[in-house]
């Protein structure tokens, strides 16, 4: 069949949920009210570390509008949650090992919510408190005693001589340097949320805000101990996630489903904003050691990078997201001997979990701040030695995943090159500079790239499905296994759909995900939703024209190959009536012709040896490059960002405003995270900033004025029209870009994130 025009790809596109959130018609969890419901409170252990002696509900279970106190013996499954690593119970039962404030002791459910509150309260726990272990660098020092302690997790790459003794023998500079990130917070506007229904055909439905349905069905069925088919998950309107929803909803959705399940009632469990803080994941604060080695006037030719992550007290996502964190590590550069080893330690903390970048912008900030120490030290442009060592077409990632297609790393140099017209900027900021006294301004570049997708490491849940159905009226209706959590996803399949089968946006509609539908199309996380179920829906839909093909052939008594679809309209070259979409669609269903299909997209295999961390590690990546110019007040440490230059490698724009708002926002989160995060944790492991008036993110005030974007098309061949992922990469390079840049302003090298103003007057007033 011969290639249309594109009509609805890389248009601009109304985003299809817009106007009922515009007009706030749109229905979160919150919003959602059956008759009968209940509340849920949790009860939660309140120290960081300890052994349960026992729990009394009596007091309880008699407060007012007290329906049930449920505890450890009231679950009908199994007593866990935690994966891949079982070790978090849903409710601690008497001997226990309480690992962080969070840990469930009872739930307690009443007619309203603050009757549950108030009940929960009158919970009595005996605990056997031990100190709890709340610094990262106490279980390094442990690592490093020797001894008999052994890490929650380790992640390596080898690759070349990865010998720490000869692998930088060849080098003629080596480099070092330490780095911290800290935590963050995913502050999504909408805090978790959950209603569990059990009274449909035996069918535990739950309703609730979440990125992965099926994780949520798999962990509620482990708890309840039902077969997967009696779980129903449909996810309910979402406001934002970020990583944050992706396997924590599961840790909600089960106290909901439990009491459902003992009551016979709807339960709902809305956290507040402070529980939603208390209780679930941030990124993973990661210290970092890196060693750089430099020969060829500036080709990077050794690394060695250790680090180490604060997991929390469970480990939740921790073995993936630090695997990412390995692969990441190194950099976006051709680099022949790469030696990395990344560690995650369990303190008796809030478990670190996703986040936006998956454990890649904590590493980021050190391979970036190298760079610039190299450059500096050859006296060589900042900008010049990136491109020199970025990836290309052919050349082998930090890996030794050797790259055939689709890498814009050098253009995305380029693009920010041409942007911000550096040599220019460069001279600007000079300029400043030379007339203000306290006042300074600095200039910083980050150069990312990211694995789209699960990865050699996330083999087994990578596929994604999507079915779509033609109604007799001509619309057309698309349910996918990915969600809709405010990135754009119902909108880009929208226009996937549209563009395949050639119908404009109006006819089609992307409903809510609903396990129901599909099988278990994975988690959408990892930026693979555009790739996985764009591909699931792009197959679908050439299923469907390939019946109304062979139905047209027939009609007309004309041979298939003869068929021709443009425009909407199915013709042919022997001058047959043409016939459209709708008109065709609506003759098949009067045969009993079925117009429904289902597609399924499976990652492509990747080879890979976990032995040695080295291999194809992701189908495909994303690129990027930032420039950003702050201004540093040196006497208060005020840091303002006043210019951004961003250009981003997608493979494909398919939604352009789509992908620039990913951009944007991207950016204003990191931005967050690398100034404004000041997440404290007192000495009882309870989170005390736990709200927005003590948590500080960013507002549209401290967004900056210049603001240019370049989108990159270095097509992916086994992308949807060759697109690749953007949610992640498009915070990805901008804490490391604003570390650099206050490290220009001040000339010294910031090593932490957040840049808190204590820690930037103390380097501002050391001396180089
Ligand atoms: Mo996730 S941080 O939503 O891959």
């Amino acid at each position: 069949m011969e290639k249309n025009p594109l009509t609805l790809i890389g248009t601009q596109l109304v985003r299809s949920d817009a106007s009922e959130k515009v007009l706030g018609a749109a229905k979160y969890v919150d919003d959602l009210h059956f008759s009968d419901t209940v509340y849920l409170a949790i009860r939660t252990a309140e120290v960081a570390s300890g052994a349960l002696r026992s729990i009394d509900i009596s007091k309880a279970r008699g407060s007012h509008g007290v329906l049930a106190v449920l505890t450890h013996a009231d679950i009908p499954g199994e007593n866990q949650m935690g994966s891949p690593v079982p070790d978090y119970p849903i409710l601690l039962k008497p001997g226990d090992e309480i690992r962080y404030v969070g840990d469930y002791v009872a739930f307690v459910v009443a007619h309203t919510r603050e009757q549950a509150l108030r009940a929960a309260e009158k919970v009595t726990v005996m605990v056997a408190e031990k100190k709890p272990v709340l610094s990262l660098n106490e279980r390094i020092r442990e690592l490093q005693k020797g001894g008999d302690y052994v890490p929650a997790v380790h992640q390596k790459i080898r690759k070349g001589d990865s010998d720490p003794k000869t692998m930088f023998d060849s080098c003629d500079y080596v480099f070092e340097g330490d780095f911290f990130a800290d935590y963050q917070e995913h502050a999504y506007l909408e805090t978790q949320g959950m209603i569990a229904l059990y009274d449909q055909d035996n069918v535990m439905t739950i309703y609730g805000s979440m990125q992965c349905p099926y994780y949520v069905q798999n962990g509620v069925a482990r708890a309840l101990g039902f077969p997967i088919n009696r779980i129903r998950i449909i996810q309910s309107v979402t406001g934002g996630a970020f990583g944050g929803k992706e396997e924590v909803p599961t840790y909600f959705a089960i106290p909901a489903a439990l009491a459902a399940y003992h009551l016979h009632r709807p339960v709902k469990l809305v956290l507040s904003r402070e529980e939603d803080i208390q209780w679930t994941s941030k990124r993973h604060p990661i210290k970092s050691r890196y060693k750089v080695g430099i020969a060829d006037y500036g080709r990077l030719r050794s690394i060695q990078v250790e680090a180490h992550a604060d997991i929390g007290g469970h480990s939740t996502l921790s073995p993936t997201v630090l695997w990412r964190s390995s692969v990441h590590a190194a950099g976006a550069y051709e680099i022949p001997n790469v030696r990395v080893d990344v560690y995650g330690h369990y303190t008796n903390k809030v478990p670190s979990g996703a986040y936006r970048g998956f454990g890649s912008p904590q590493v980021f900030i050190g391979i970036e701040g190298i760079i610039d120490d190299v450059a500096d030290h050859l006296k060589k442009d900042r900008l010049y030695l990136r491109k020199i060592n970025a990836l290309e077409k052919g050349k082998t990632t930090p890996t030794g995943h050797l790259l055939p297609e689709s890498v814009g790393a050098k253009k995305t140099l380029e693009e920010v090159e041409r942007l911000s017209d550096w040599e220019r900027l460069k001279e600007r900021v000079a300029q400043f500079n030379r007339e203000h006294k306290h006042l300074k301004r600095g200039v910083g570049i980050a150069h990312i790239h990211y694995g789209v997708a699960l990865g050699a490491m996330g083999h087994a849940l990578d596929a994604s499905g999507a079915f779509v159905n033609v109604l007799p009226d001509g619309s057309i209706s698309v349910h996918i296994g990915g969600t809709e959590m405010g990135q754009g996803a119902k909108t880009v399949i929208g226009a996937i759909v549209g563009e395949v089968l050639q119908q404009p946006m109006e006819k089609i509609h992307v409903y809510q995900t609903d396990t129901f539908f599909l099988p278990d199309s994975g988690p959408t996380v990892a930026s693979r939703t555009t790739v996985f179920s764009g591909n699931a829906a792009v197959l679908a839909c050439q299923e469907l024209l390939k019946t109304l093909t062979a139905l047209y052939s027939t009609e007309m008594a004309v041979p298939p190959q003869s068929v021709r679809y443009t425009g909407g309209v199915f013709s042919n070259t022997e001058g047959q009536k043409p016939v459209g979409f709708g008109e065709l669609a609506g003759i098949a269903l009067k045969k009993n012709i079925g117009l429904c299909a289902t597609g399924w997209f499976q990652t492509p295999r990747l080879t890979w040896d976990p032995e040695n961390g080295f291999g194809e590690a992701y189908v495909t990546y994303s690129f990027a490059s930032q420039i950003v110019v702050v201004e540093v007040d040196c006497l208060t440490a005020e840091v303002v960002v006043k210019e951004v230059y961003t250009a981003h490698d997608v493979g494909k724009a398919l939604n352009p405003d789509g992908v620039i708002g990913q951009i944007h926002g991207g950016f204003v989160q990191g931005m967050g995270y690398a100034l404004y995060e000041n997440l404290k944790v007192n000495e009882k492991g309870k989170i005390v900033s736990d709200n927005f008036n003590t948590l500080t993110i960013p507002t549209i005030h401290e967004t900056p004025e210049i603001f240019k974007v370049s989108i990159v098309e270095e097509p992916f061949s086994k992308g949807p029209f060759g697109a690749k992922g953007i949610g992640e990469p498009s915070l990805i390079p901008t804490p490391a870009a604003i570390a650099n840049a206050v490290s220009d302003a001040i000339g010294k090298r910031v090593r932490e994130i957040p840049i808190r103003k204590e820690y930037l007057l103390d380097l501002i007033r050391t001396a180089p």
